[in-house]
């Protein structure tokens, strides 16, 4: 079994075809970047309903034009089944991104989740199954582990959702799985913990809370923490989550068919990530010396800890995370203050 470097030489020496849903988001742009910084072709899948035309501008901008000429959009939607089947035409692997995020929207809007979380996922695994792509990578959550009170979370042990969206995620794997079982269809699970870093959309009632709080903090508005800021989570800078994608695709066949958790190991809560954020953009911006975060209620279907045993990603796709969570906050920093937030 191979290291992350090996992986991405063997893929400079033989570039393969990828198919990326979700492409214009965040984790789906940042999955786009690095596949064509390392020469790899790229189909890219989005209906723009969360995701920006800028985060593609700016990968457009990061990679050299013969490396950007290796990539094709199509803008559509998983709901619909022709376009799902159109984008995995003469696709090896698949690492599925679009759906819904946020705990809180689910609430608000149930069907709509449901609908691009449950039947856009279940379209495009007919139509990755029924074009014969090599293997499905799909984005999974730390959601699904619900109620279950054991930390660190272990992938076989889950409790009962605790949102629409918990549900939705829960649902993928039953469906990845029984797809395994019935038609042989080769597919991993990526259990994600919080991911966080560039091209992380800081605005809307639904942002998460590393860029939201990141914005609040530069344009001087209050930094609110949801619960007494001891609510704690395994925070994973997006680099590890774009390793664990592309170890997953071409693990070998006994890593298949099962799922993973997706973070560092580490547990920070909110106030020792509030507090690591404001050090942090305190030497760009004095003024956050005396800052203070405002605490209001806990919010409805959150899991109130979440930290992730990885042991499992490590053995068997030979993950290793590259970013603890202050590197990738120092990244993130850097990021956002250089890229004006609107
Ligand atoms: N960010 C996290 O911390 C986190 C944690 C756990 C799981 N996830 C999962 O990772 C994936 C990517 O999340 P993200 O943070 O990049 O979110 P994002 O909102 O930035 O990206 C999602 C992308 O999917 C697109 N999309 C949504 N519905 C679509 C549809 N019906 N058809 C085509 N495109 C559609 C959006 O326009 C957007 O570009 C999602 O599946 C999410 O549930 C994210």
């Amino acid at each position: 079994m191979s290291t992350y470097q090996d992986v991405l030489n063997q893929l400079n020496k033989k570039p393969e075809t990828w198919l990326i849903t979700g492409v214009a988001g965040f984790i789906g742009s940042n999955l786009l970047e690095t596949l064509l910084r390392n020469n790899q072709r790229v189909v890219g899948l989005d209906n723009f309903s969360t995701g920006y035309a800028h985060n593609l501008d700016q990968v457009k901008a990061a990679v050299t034009p013969e490396q950007w000429q290796q990539f094709t959009l199509i803008k559509g939607d998983i709901r619909d089944r022709n376009t799902c089947r159109q984008a995995c035409n003469s696709i090896s692997y698949v690492l599925h991104q679009a759906a819904l995020g946020s705990v809180p929207r689910s609430i608000v809007d149930p069907f709509n989740t449901h609908d691009n979380n449950i039947s856009g996922f279940l379209n495009m695994l007919i139509a990755a199954r029924d074009t014969g792509v090599k293997r499905f990578v799909y984005a999974a959550s730390s959601s699904t582990y619900g109620d279950h009170p054991d930390l660190p979370k272990v992938e076989d042990n889950i409790g009962k959702p605790l949102s629409p969206y918990a549900v939705t995620k829960l649902v993928n794997e039953l469906y990845a799985q029984v797809f395994a079982t019935n038609y042989g269809f080769e597919s991993i699970g990526l259990r994600y913990f919080n991911v966080f870093g560039p091209r992380q959309d800081p605005n809307g009632s639904y942002a998460a809370v590393i860029p939201k709080w990141i914005a609040a903090m530069i344009s001087n508005t209050p930094t609110v923490i949801n619960g007494d800021g001891e609510t704690s989570r395994d925070f994973c800078y997006i680099d590890n989550t774009v390793q664990a994608n592309i170890l997953a695709a071409v693990a070998g066949k006994g890593a298949t068919n099962q799922v993973y958790n997706v973070a560092v190991g580490e547990r920070t809560s909110l106030n020792q990530l509030f507090e690591l954020i404001r050090a942090g953009l305190e030497k760009y911006y004095p003024h956050l010396k005396e800052l203070k975060p405002l605490y209001q209620q806990f919010r409805a279907g959150d899991i109130k800890h979440s930290w992730a045993d990885i042991s499992k990603a490590k053995n068997l796709l030979k993950y290793s995370p590259s970013h603890s969570i202050s590197a990738g906050i120092e990244q993130t920093l850097a990021w956002y203050t250089k890229n004006s937030i609107s």
